[in-house]
């Protein structure tokens, strides 16, 4: 076993999981501050609502939902759509420089896929009434986040490599769970994405074996890019549970169907007999098998470089939002010119029909 594939859980099988999100929905949770005064025709709207999730399920985007349902989508879609359009830029570097045509031919395939996840994810963003625009104003504005992972370097070819394995290995297991989301439009969405991811993934550690098995150099170089990588992809998952001020309203909603710490300690039990089989060590003097807990004990995340990252002062911030505005003003062109295109031919169309 050295691979994660879309098998990966998603959250079916775990009835403690789903149980305590059916039982968080009966209970009082911190959310959505109640409506002091609300009709008899809203009540039935809220109850039908909830029934929904609680049977486990979808809304859909003509269906009522709740604003603060509406607007914690919008959130979470968005910084997804943003973390895979960010995502494109780490490994999109290393195109011109791919070692083999074979690795160039699958890198320029991974990175448009990510371009076409995020156009996914943007379209499932908008059937909540938020337009494309606004949600690309506020990445290009720093109002909105993406992903910490994507404010780090990539400093050698076995970075590309690292990534596939253990970026996109920790995003297939935060988003498997994620194609049985609640909203109809964004778990479809998930599916090819997770499909895809899963290749990514897959495609990342094949290139690290053949490292691995090559020169003293090679293993080096796979092993300095692992050390580096290791504990910021932990700290992807996002903060402790305890620390998280959206995990509760996101279960609550059937967003989430796991917490962040969770979703941290699965992708630690798949990945340490992963980097067995590859033969590299993780960088973590902690990591031990607990009989116990039938889990891997792993040491403390730096979470102050996690929230320094976060909020803007990671190694590449600066460089990615600069590389994401200047590829939206240069593409403006395009844009203008596919809308004045459509405009005339629709004037064309108009004028012959009458
Ligand atoms: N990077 C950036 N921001 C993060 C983060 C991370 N790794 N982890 C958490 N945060 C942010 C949250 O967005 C939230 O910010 P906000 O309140 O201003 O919106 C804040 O930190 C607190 O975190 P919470 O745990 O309370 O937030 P969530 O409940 O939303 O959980 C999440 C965070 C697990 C990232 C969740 O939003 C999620 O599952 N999102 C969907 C998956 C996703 O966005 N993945 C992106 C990375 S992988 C990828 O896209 C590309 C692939 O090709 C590799």
């Amino acid at each position: 076993m050295y691979t994660q594939s879309f098998s990966v859980s998603d959250g079916n099988a775990n009835d403690t999981a789903k149980d305590s999100a059916k039982a968080s929905a009966k209970n009082t949770v911190k959310g959505p501050k109640p409506v002091p005064v609300i009709s008899a025709e809203e009540a039935e709207k809220i109850a039908a609502f909830e029934q929904r999730i609680a049977d486990d399920g979808r809304i859909e985007p003509q269906d009522w939902m709740p604003e603060a349902y509406r607007k914690t989508l919008i959130r979470q879609i968005s910084q997804h759509a943003h973390s895979e359009i960010v995502g494109m830029l780490p490994e999109g570097n290393w195109i011109t420089r791919a070692p083999s045509l074979k690795r160039k031919a699958i890198l320029i395939a991974k990175v448009q896929d990510e371009g076409g996840h995020g156009l996914y994810l943007y379209s499932a963003a908008e059937t909540l009434g938020v337009s494309r625009d606004k949600m690309l104003d506020d990445l290009h504005t720093g109002r909105a986040k993406y992903s910490s992972i994507f404010n780090y370097p990539t400093l050698t070819w076995a970075d590309v490599g690292v990534i596939g394995w253990l970026v996109d290995g920790a995003a297939i297991m935060n988003q498997i769970p994620l194609c049985r989301c609640s909203y109809g439009p964004y778990a479809r969405a998930m599916i090819r994405v997770c499909k895809e991811e899963s290749f990514h993934q897959r495609q990342g550690y094949e290139s690290l074996l053949v490292m691995m098995r090559s020169t003293e150099e090679q293993r080096a170089m796979v092993q300095d890019a692992v050390n580096r990588w290791w504990w910021r992809c932990l700290a992807m998952f996002g903060p402790p549970d305890a620390d998280s001020p959206n995990s509760a309203l996101g279960m609550r909603y059937g967003i989430k169907r796991f917490s962040n710490d969770d979703l941290r300690q699965k992708f630690v039990d798949a990945t340490v007999p992963q980097a067995e089989v590859l033969g590299v060590t993780l960088p973590d003097p902690n990591l031990k098998w607990n009989e116990a807990r039938d889990h891997y004990d792993y040491g403390a995340i730096d979470w102050d470089e996690f929230w320094r990252t976060l909020n803007g002062d990671g190694p590449c911030n600066k460089e990615r939002l600069a590389t994401r505005v200047k590829a939206d003003r240069d593409g403006q062109w395009v844009r203008d010119a596919a809308l004045a295109y459509a405009q005339k031919r629709a004037a064309r169309e108009a004028k012959e029909a009458a």
